[in-house]
């Protein structure tokens, strides 16, 4: 029984070390180096091959190394093929920093004392207590949900929104279509960690900025397709929003030429929001392996029709 990773090779080096120290059983492949096809169970991979569904006849479950599952083409994988997400907890735990990070830089003000730095000017914004601070977490599943409690705990006016109803102490839930209006119009700063999915894709646009209150800002760490680019230029260009943190973008990375790389209202970092650690996710994708082989349910299992 053999496993197949196709992802960084330079992780995939420390995953078969903790697969020969800790699951000797099953046998630990590298991609390209697949050997005999027909022995791959199990696909541990950011992209599965094009070819997937011929080149591996036997596979029983594809493991994203990612959260995000949506840059498979699922229209290509068997259709009864389980399909589940990492759950690693350094995941989670990069999300909270990279969130808590974007959030205090547009709250602090940091766009603009950079620029100050830039022109020699030492000039004090006024500081704005966190309690008067309201954030809005999009997307309240296991990552948004984390993020939202570590943030209430800084004292700022934590709110979220997702499809379904979520509960966490200290933060003010909205759930469904109907209740998307009331929460964006209470976000002075508005995290997008939604999953992409076709109901997702665009979903940061002008129409949704205009729901915003005069001068929020924009923090997007979901994917980049979540973002129409050219109406956060315009809604920067009125002042509907006054700065946004990208840690994605549509193409990565951005052409040349493209208009983020001088705004200063923009702060842009490479996908970096958070990466799988192999020590720590190896004990995740362990225990799903062994579920899988006793029957049991797995966790993080995609609901392939909805897409996340
Ligand atoms: C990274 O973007 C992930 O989905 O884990």
């Amino acid at each position: 029984m053999a496993l197949l990773y196709k992802s960084d090779p330079d992780r995939g080096r420390r995953w078969q070390a903790l697969f020969a120290e800790h699951a000797p059983d099953i046998e630990f492949r590298q991609w390209p180096d697949i050997g005999d096809p027909a022995e791959i169970r199990y696909l541990l991979a950011w992209q599965p091959p094009a070819e997937i569904a011929t080149l591996l006849p036997n596979l029983y479950v594809l493991f994203a190394t990612s959260a995000g599952i949506d840059q498979f083409d699922t229209s290509i994988l068997p259709e009864a093929l389980p399909v589940v997400r990492m759950l690693d907890p350094a995941i989670e735990q990069g999300m909270i920093e990279y969130a808590t990070f974007a959030t205090l830089w547009l709250h602090r003000h940091m766009a603009d004392y950079v620029r100050q730095q830039r022109q020699h000017q030492w000039q004090a914004r006024m500081i704005t207590p966190a309690g008067e601070r309201r954030l809005g977490i999009l997307g309240l599943g296991q990552l948004g949900g984390a993020i939202a409690r570590h943030l209430a705990g800084y004292g700022f006016q934590v709110s979220g929104w997702a499809r379904t109803a979520r509960e966490i102490p200290g933060v003010t839930a909205y759930a469904g279509v109907e209740a998307l209006d009331a929460f964006l119009a209470e976000c002075d700063i508005l995290i997008c960690v939604l999953p992409l999915t076709d109901a997702t894709r665009g979903v940061l646009d002008r129409k949704l900025f205009e729901r915003l209150p005069t001068g929020a800002s924009l923090i997007n760490m979901g994917r980049g397709e979540h973002l129409v680019e050219a109406d956060l230029t315009a809604a920067l260009a009125t002042g509907q929003l006054c700065g946004a943190v990208l840690d994605v973008l549509r193409e990565e990375p951005p052409a040349a030429d493209h208009p983020f790389w001088q705004d200063p209202r923009i702060l842009m970092t490479p996908h970096v929001g958070a990466m799988t650690q192999p020590d720590t996710a190896f004990p995740v994708l362990l225990e799903n392996l062994r579920r899988h082989q006793r029957g049991e349910t797995m966790l993080g299992c995609v609901d392939r029709q909805r897409g996340y």
